[in-house]
């Protein structure tokens, strides 16, 4: 009903009906802001706790204007089911409290936003679960590293901040033969840019900090199931319970682990996001084709060593990339200076640009990985998760592409 054909994506976001239509009209979602919902009878509350019939019970399970941004990201995925969280690690820990099991494996690259590393090497690890790291470039390293107990192949869309893109039509395809779902990250490059399910992709997980929070205004996450994996064709994860077999997995989220983790979007995060969300391609187009702009320019750079960005010629990646994304890659950056030294120098003449971790803000952000996101890891891990300390990261926002080349010519002039 969301994903009609004929509407395009600003105008299947805009027009996304709400579910219950608000008694008054109102022609935004108001603000639920409340715990619980009251129902007329004992049955009534009995029938929607019991799932006979829909109906919200209490905000940690649902909430109408969470569910509103819920629809409104299926109008712009064409997804099955969307659940969202308080953040973008807690979709991926509920992702995976979902279908691993003591036992079992995920199969993926080294290359990983640090916390997500972290929670399989360390967390999930205490619970019997396996993390195989694979380099994603190599199919044939890829299918000998799973096996009957390989619960997920995982992946990031672009690594951040490796800059590095997998064939996931390709890993897909194999998958599909293995009966082994593939789930990926796809925080760097939202749906306009981006068609997850043409790719292959069975499940997303997403970052709503990003792009989709608005210029950095709210913290929370997505799950995206596109319905495309039959749960009943793998032995060991036929466990996941639910009478239609392609949404088993939505249904053990929704019913169990997102429940009982409890880590539910709350509704004004979720309203918020929502008025984002009606200008998501707009800030998408504007910020990725300044990325573009930068990157062409740090390149021609003589104090700038590599630049990373999928789309530049230079990039290992470009066919990959040019074949996923319709037009631009998204938003962030790379590029490596001479040494740390230089890189630290570097930010600390930048005028315009900011200071400050996180991704697809309205203002450019630049942040060093190496001694902030990675800074707690042993030097050691530092290089198995290929962590040099010469890169930045930069992530462009909406100020204009000539102001921000010159704030970067003055600081690398100073370096
Ligand atoms: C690719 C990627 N995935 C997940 C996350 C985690 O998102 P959140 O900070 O919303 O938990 C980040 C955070 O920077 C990220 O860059």
């Amino acid at each position: 009903m969301n994903n009609e054909k004929g509407k395009k994506f600003s105008t299947r976001i805009i027009s996304s009906p709400f579910k219950r239509p608000d008694s008054h009209g109102a022609i935004s979602m108001p603000v639920y802001r409340n715990a619980a919902f009251e129902f007329t009878s004992a049955e009534d509350i009995a029938d929607a706790f019991q799932f006979r019939v829909e109906g919200h019970t209490y905000s940690r399970i649902s909430n109408p204007t969470v569910e509103n941004l819920e629809a409104k990201i299926k109008a712009a995925s064409g997804a099955g089911s969307v659940m969202a969280f308080s953040s973008g690690m807690a979709t991926i820990a509920n992702t995976f409290l979902t279908i691993a099991y003591a036992g079992s494996n995920i199969v993926t690259s080294p290359h990983l936003f640090g916390n997500t590393f972290s929670l399989f090497k360390f967390t999930l690890a205490e619970f019997g679960v396996e993390v195989r790291f694979v380099n994603t470039d190599n199919l044939e390293e890829i299918e000998a590293a799973t096996d009957a107990d390989t619960c997920a192949f995982f992946c990031e869309l672009i690594t951040n901040p490796h800059m590095e893109v997998a064939d996931i039509p390709a890993i897909s395809e194999m998958m599909k033969r293995k009966n082994i779902p593939v789930i990926v990250d796809t925080t760097i490059v939202p749906w306009c840019g981006f068609d997850a399910k043409k790719a292959g992709i069975d499940i997303e997980v997403v970052s709503t900090t990003k792009y989709i929070s608005g210029g950095a205004t709210s913290v929370g996450g997505v799950i995206v199931d596109y319905g495309t994996f039959d749960w009943s064709k793998n032995k060991k994860l036929a466990k996941i319970n639910g009478v239609d077999p392609c949404l088993r997995f939505t249904s053990k989220l929704r019913k169990e682990i997102g429940r009982n983790i409890g880590a539910y979007m709350d509704s004004e995060t979720a309203s918020l996001q929502s008025s984002a969300m009606e200008t998501l391609e707009l800030r998408f187009e504007k910020m990725s084709g300044s990325a573009y702009v930068l990157a062409q320019f740090l390149e021609k750079q003589e104090e700038v060593i590599k630049t990373g960005y999928t789309k530049l010629e230079s990039s290992p990646y470009k066919s990959i990339s040019d074949n996923l994304f319709e037009n631009n890659p998204g938003a962030m950056l790379t590029f490596n200076l001479g040494s740390k030294q230089e890189c630290y120098r570097f930010m600390n003449n930048l005028q315009i640009i900011r200071r400050a971790t996180n991704l697809f803000d309205n203002k450019t952000l630049i942040i060093h990985p190496e001694s902030t996101i990675y800074g707690t890891f042993s030097p050691e891990m530092k290089n198995f998760m290929g962590i040099e300390d010469t890169l930045l990261r930069l992530s462009v926002g909406l100020e204009d592409p000539e102001d921000l080349k010159d704030d970067i010519s003055n600081a690398l002039a100073r370096i």
